[in-house]
């Protein structure tokens, strides 16, 4: 893991951000988000990294994290290409998948990508370390393994949330839905880690439970946490519930027909039930485990998790590329 002083290049793994790292991305995503509100602001990021190109290579389905990573690409001048449909590519001739990764690398300064693939994101930026000109991989969602900038996001999501009364140190999370392949809820539980005090509470059904190596490495790591498939014994308990939509994409012979959305699912009983100061959050898309009736509910965070989401990316790449020292002043410009 690198800690916050070395500089950031692949982003791969939720847990190569530690604590520092993580207020300093916040930070700076407030700052960037300041700066975006006015033109010359808006203009000054725009100058960053008209010199740099991205690749996006997102062979999984996505909209929130594509538009929001190719948004933020050009938010800072950085021009994009993308590949979204691999029969379009080389690799549909035959060509390996380790053959068409450098030569995207060739032509580009960053590769962002999102696959159906445990480990491919992780497996590209072990042969960037071989090559002569590597380029930064960032994984943007790795089969049912990681989503790291979607736990970005919700940490921002979270802290800024509870700002005034904390952040995110000794908050009660709860995470409900297919915990058992959802990549984003796996994702955040381990930066939860790294606040003080906080509890987790998984609410599934036990065949759609979190998995047992993520359970062990938060006791390992001294993070409170339950398990429960009874939702509305905790509503009142938490500060944040997590709700996540059912994976059936991963289905191999109908497992998700076993899944009860009665008993998982937000609307105006659950709403009746869970603290005032609570947020209610999902990244997004949603199926039936959440009323559209929530979204009027101020407790709805989902929406604004969502163009956070855009933000965080910014920032992230600002990192990547090592340019925060030429932003401007956010009072000045
Ligand atoms: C999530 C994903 O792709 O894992 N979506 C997203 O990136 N916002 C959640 C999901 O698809 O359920």
């Amino acid at each position: 893991m690198s800690d916050s002083s070395s500089p950031l290049f692949h982003v791969l793994d939720p847990r190569q951000f530690d604590r520092r790292r993580l207020d300093d991305l916040c930070g700076l995503t407030t700052r960037i988000r300041q700066l975006a509100k006015s033109r010359l602001g808006a203009r000054a990021l725009q100058t960053l990294l008209p010199h740099k190109r991205a690749m996006l290579y997102f062979t999984q389905p996505s909209t929130r994290t594509y538009l929001s990573f190719e948004n933020a690409c050009h938010l800072l001048g950085i021009r994009t290409t993308e590949i979204r449909d691999p029969s379009t590519s080389s690799e549909f001739k035959g060509e390996s998948f380790e053959d068409s990764l450098r030569t995207f690398s060739s032509y580009v300064d960053v590769i962002i990508m999102r696959t159906w693939g445990e480990g491919l994101a992780r497996h590209s930026a072990d042969l960037m370390d071989r090559i002569r000109r590597p380029v930064p991989i960032v994984n943007a969602g790795s089969g049912q393994d990681a989503h790291p900038t979607q736990a970005l996001l919700d940490v921002y999501t979270l802290e800024r949330s509870f700002e005034g009364r904390g952040g995110i140190d000794g908050k009660t999370i709860g995470f409900m839905g297919d915990l058992k392949r959802g990549r984003t809820a796996r994702s955040l539980s381990y930066l939860m880690e790294r606040y003080r005090d906080v509890r987790l509470v998984f609410i599934a059904p036990e065949a759609f439970q979190m998995g047992r190596d993520l359970l062990d490495w938060l006791a390992g790591h001294g993070v409170h946490y339950s398990c429960t498939d009874r939702l509305h014994d905790t509503l009142d308990t938490l500060d944040a519930i997590y709700v996540t939509r059912l994976q059936k994409e991963y289905d191999t012979g109908g497992e998700s027909d076993e899944f009860d959305h009665r008993r998982f699912s937000i609307g105006a009983r659950e709403l009746a039930a869970l603290p005032e100061g609570s947020i209610v959050m999902h990244p997004l898309p949603r199926g039936p485990e959440l009323d559209p009736r929530v979204d009027d509910d101020p407790r709805a965070m989902y929406w604004r998790q969502e163009r956070n989401g855009m933000w965080i990316r910014v920032a992230l790449l600002v990192k990547i590329f090592g340019v925060e020292e030429d932003l401007p002043d956010g009072q000045r410009a």
